[in-house]
This record gives C-alpha cells, sequence and structure tokens, in this order.
C-alpha cells in the first residue's frame, strides 16, 4: 500500500466489445493485461450488436480474468482494489463487467472504483512511460464513440475545449469501411486498404468549423457516398452499401478503394491534426495526448508528429484501443482523490467527462 494504492490492483473493462483485465503494480505499472475482442461474432453484422456483446462479456469474463491474474503471477487474494468502468458505453456490456467486479471486490473485501472509461483514455498516456505528459496538456480522444477535445488541468480535473457535433471519428471510419466493403471494424480496414497506395485522385472536403474546436463528419460520409455513386453510378453504388463484398473491387480493381480509403484518411488527420494543434498553442498546453482506438492509425499519428514541436504523447496501438490497463491507472487516480467504493456503484452508460 502506498499513498492508499495498494501493491496489486485488478481491472476491468467492458464498456464495448473488448473484454479486457489487468493486474497494475502501486497503480502504475500494467504488469499483465488480457484482451479478447469480439471481432468475428459482429463482423457478420457489420456493427456491433449489443445483446451479443454482453453475452460474450458474460461468457469471457472470468476465464480473461483468471489468466491475467496467471500471466501478473498474482493470487486473487493478493488484490487489494477492483477498479472497473461504469460509463460511457453500452448498458449490457457495462453491467456485465461491474457486476462482476462488485462480485470479486465484496468476496475478496476490498474497494471497489469506479471509472469514467473516457478518464480511462487520457490515462493511457501515463503508462509505459517514465515521466507522463507536463501538464496542462490537451488530450484528443479519438474513438468510436467519441471525439473530444479536452483540456488537462491535473488528473480529474478537466476542461472540455470542443466535441464532434455528430459523427465520431471512429465511427466515421467504421460506416465508410462499410460503404467501400471492407467490413469490420472500419479503422483497421480503411488503414491496411490505404497503406498501398502512394497517391489518389480524389480530395474529400474537410469540416473546419472555423472559431471553435468542434469537428463534423457526417458530411464526409455523405461526400464518399456522392464520390461513389459519381463513379460507380448509384445504382451499382446503393447495391454494394453495407454489404462485405467484391463489387467494388470487380467494377475498378482494388484502385478506387485504395484511393478513397487514402483520400478518407488524409481528410480525418488533416483536420484532427490541425485543430488539436491550433487549441494546443492557444491554451499554451506543455504536451498534447493523442488517445482512443482511432489514435492507433499510422497516418494520424506521423502526422501528428510531424506537425507540432509540443511534446507528444500517442500511446502504443493496444493501449489506444479500449484495454483495462488505462482503467486500471484512471482508478488508482480515482483512488488518490477519494472515488472508491461503492457498494451501490450503478453503470452510467452517458456518463461524461465534464
Ligand atoms: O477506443 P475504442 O477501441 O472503442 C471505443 O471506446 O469506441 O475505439 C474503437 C474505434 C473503432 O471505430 C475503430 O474502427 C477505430 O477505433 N480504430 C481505428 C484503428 N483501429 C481502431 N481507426 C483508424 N485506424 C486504426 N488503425
Ligand atoms: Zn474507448
Amino acid at each position: 500500500m502506498r499513498n492508499g494504492i495498494p501493491t496489486w490492483l485488478l481491472a476491468i473493462e467492458t464498456s464495448c466489445d473488448d473484454t479486457s483485465v489487468s493486474v497494475l503494480r502501486d497503480g502504475r505499472e500494467a504488469v499483465a493485461t488480457v484482451s479478447q475482442a469480439q471481432v468475428a461474432p459482429h463482423a457478420a453484422y457489420g456493427g456491433i450488436v449489443p445483446e451479443v456483446a454482453s453475452r460474450i462479456h458474460a461468457e469471457t469474463i472470468d476465464s480473461v480474468c483468471g489468466v491475467a491474474l496467471e500471466q501478473a503471477d498474482v493470487g486473487t487474494d493478493e488484490i487489494g482494489a477492483v477498479a472497473v468502468t461504469v460509463g460511457p458505453g453500452l448498458p449490457g456490456s457495462l453491467l456485465v463487467g461491474l457486476e462482476f467486479a462488485r462480485g470479486l471486490a465484496f468476496g475478496l473485501g476490498v474497494p471497489l472504483v469506479p471509472v469514467n472509461h473516457l478518464e480511462g483514455h487520457i490515462a493511457a498516456a501515463w503508462l509505459d512511460v517514465d515521466e507522463g505528459p507536463e501538464l496542462p496538456a490537451v488530450a484528443l480522444i479519438v474513438s468510436g464513440g467519441h471525439t473530444e477535445l479536452v483540456l488537462v488541468d491535473a488528473p480529474g480535473r478537466y476542461r472540455m475545449l470542443g466535441r464532434t457535433r455528430d459523427d465520431a471519428a471512429g465511427e466515421a471510419f467504421d460506416k465508410v469501411a462499410r460503404m467501400l466493403g471492407l467490413g469490420f471494424p472500419g479503422g483497421p480496414a480503411i488503414q491496411k486498404s490505404a497503406e498501398g497506395v502512394e497517391d489518389t485522385p480524389y480530395t474529400l472536403p474537410r469540416a473546419w468549423l472555423r472559431g471553435t474546436s468542434d469537428f463534423s463528419f457526417s458530411g464526409l460520409k455523405t461526400a464518399v457516398r456522392r464520390l461513389l455513386d459519381d463513379r460507380l453510378g448509384p445504382d451499382e453504388s446503393a447495391r454494394i452499401l453495407g454489404a462485405a463484398n467484391e463489387l467494388v473491387r470487380a467494377a475498378d480493381g482494388d484502385a478506387l478503394v485504395g484511393q478513397v480509403a487514402l483520400a478518407f484518411e488524409e481528410s480525418v488527420a488533416e483536420v484532427l491534426v490541425s485543430k488539436t494543434v491550433s487549441a494546443s498553442e492557444a491554451v499554451r498546453a506543455r504536451s498534447i495526448i493523442v488517445t482512443g482506438g482511432v489514435a492507433a492509425n499510422a497516418r494520424l499519428r506521423a502526422e501528428m508528429a510531424e506537425a507540432t514541436s509540443i511534446p507528444l504523447f500517442i500511446p502504443a496501438p493496444a493501449r489506444c484501443t479500449d484495454n483495462a490497463a488505462m482503467i486500471g491507472l484512471a482508478g488508482a487516480w480515482a483512488m488518490a482523490r477519494g472515488d472508491a467504493n461503492g457498494e451501490r456503484l450503478e453503470i452510467q452508460p452517458s456518463m461524461r467527462l465534464v
């Protein structure tokens, strides 16, 4: 026990479609993290099916937890606190994680610590580094459900600078991937498709929303739809919508898919990078954090690094996508500020950061 933080803390994350458990030493070092993604069961539907997600969490959480403890070589009885994501997220998925965590904490007689998933994404920037970001920092959280630009004054002290007015960045990746017949999850599929393409004849719009730090991605999605209509004809374009198929390739070879994927990545990356850097300069941030599933994107990482001399913290890709290590670290922050406990904890599917 140091500063109220136990030597071993167990963290659980089930807010969406990843079942993840991590064991942390001193609330800082993720010694073992085991994550089970549910890609295949959802791919058939082209997106996450909430009922399927919660059922799989319920089936796998126990074994994922067992493997994490085994890998960390820590006995259950050594665990001094259990941290768990309580929101935001899918209600059924959150509930499985919370009830499992509650049972474990109650059985062991240790504190149960509620964690905000978005604070977890921010905390990921402090994993695996000797010195974390200097504060104040500006954090860009880009995931399947969120696109938020946040001023981090201190752990637990956040100010919202801007957010998306419609789709989240990851949602745009997923929807555009679907239009291109690339399947689910869309982010990695678009990255892979764009990787081999040197240049694209297409330029997609950028929604600047000047004078704000807000974002918008729904127009970009419509522009991709229109481009496909133009190139393929509306009938063909409508026919491929939503179907993981070979039709786009058949109509035009791989070229069209890769070129549109690249144009899409360029548009998203340019807006995210430019607005994050401007906001960081405006508030004189000492560091920039980019986190959440979309921060795993290679082009975004590279362009962000090129665009600023402010120290940049982008967690390793496996720490950007949902994982319990970041929840453990945020759990330790929550314990340090006295947020631990509750027997009466409930899920908060629409929980906000500020
Ligand atoms: O943070 P996350 O794992 O879950 C949420 O909290 O939503 O983010 C998932 C999102 C998905 O939309 C996925 O397509 C996107 O992150 N993503 C990526 C990449 N890897 C995951 N987007 C772009 N490029 C990637 N390499
Ligand atoms: Zn997330």
